[in-house]
């Protein structure tokens, strides 16, 4: 008899890349389950303090609108919101999870919650400071083969998120698009870079405990 992890995970990974099984694993979980795939919210927090001030000291702080892309059950909306950023746009193809996020998060009512997909936002140009996808890109990595020449379709799915994630960036320097990944560098650049007007950078930010994961930042920087 499986467990309950093992009964709500995909017969294989290619299972990740489908609605269906977003929408199935949701409405097994419980009500009021929170799960991150990686990094805890808690841990990423001085990295939103760097993220929403600028080199110069200035910024947008915890005005900064931000959007997370494929939320999820994450803790990362509610961990913002209550540490002073709450103007967050929650966005997931799920309808499921969305409900349930919404119920949950009624006591946090300036944060919305958005059943839209990804690679089709229902936002106009310019909208965000801040566009976040915390593990969501690698999820639709998912096609069997060789990591080093991925899929057409992956990588044309992976290239229409960054260019509808820098769509609805407000077009002024310092609005950033952020990548959480354990995805390395060789296998994630690529659907980041030669983007006129940004600036791609990453580095790696730990756990020191355990697996290395990495933050990709796109930032708006104009014609230089
Ligand atoms: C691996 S989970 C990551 C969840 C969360 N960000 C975290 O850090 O734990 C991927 C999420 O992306 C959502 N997702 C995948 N493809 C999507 C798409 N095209 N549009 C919107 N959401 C998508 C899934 O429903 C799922 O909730």
């Amino acid at each position: 008899m499986p467990s309950a992890v093992e009964a709500n995970l995909p017969p294989t990974n290619e299972g990740y890349g489908t609605h269906e099984y977003w929408e199935q694993r949701y409405a097994n979980e419980a009500n009021g389950t929170t799960f991150d795939w990686f990094l805890s919210p808690t841990y990423l927090l001085p990295l939103f303090e760097e993220l929403t001030t600028h080199d110069n000291g200035k910024g947008k702080g915890k005005e900064t609108r931000i959007l997370t892309l494929g939320c999820g059950n994450s803790a990362l909306g509610e961990v913002l919101y209550d540490n002073g950023w709450e103007n967050i746009v929650n966005i997931d193809y799920s309808k499921i999870v969305i409900d349930q996020m919404k119920e949950r998060h009624i006591s946090r009512p300036k944060m919305e919650w958005l059943e839209m997909d990804i690679l089709n936002l229902g936002f106009g140009d310019d909208e965000f400071d801040l566009v976040v996808d915390k593990g969501t890109m690698d999820a639709m990595l998912t096609t069997k083969g060789d990591p080093w020449n991925p899929d057409e379709k992956d990588v044309r799915t992976c290239t229409q998120e960054v260019t509808e994630a820098i769509r609805v960036l407000r077009k002024r320097p310092g609005s950033k698009f952020v990548y959480f990944t354990f995805g390395q560098p060789h296998f994630r650049k690529r659907y980041m870079e030669n983007r006129p007007g940004f600036k791609l950078s990453h580095k790696e930010i730990g756990p020191p405990e355990g697996f290395g994961y990495f933050m990709y930042i796109l930032e708006y920087v104009g014609d230089q």
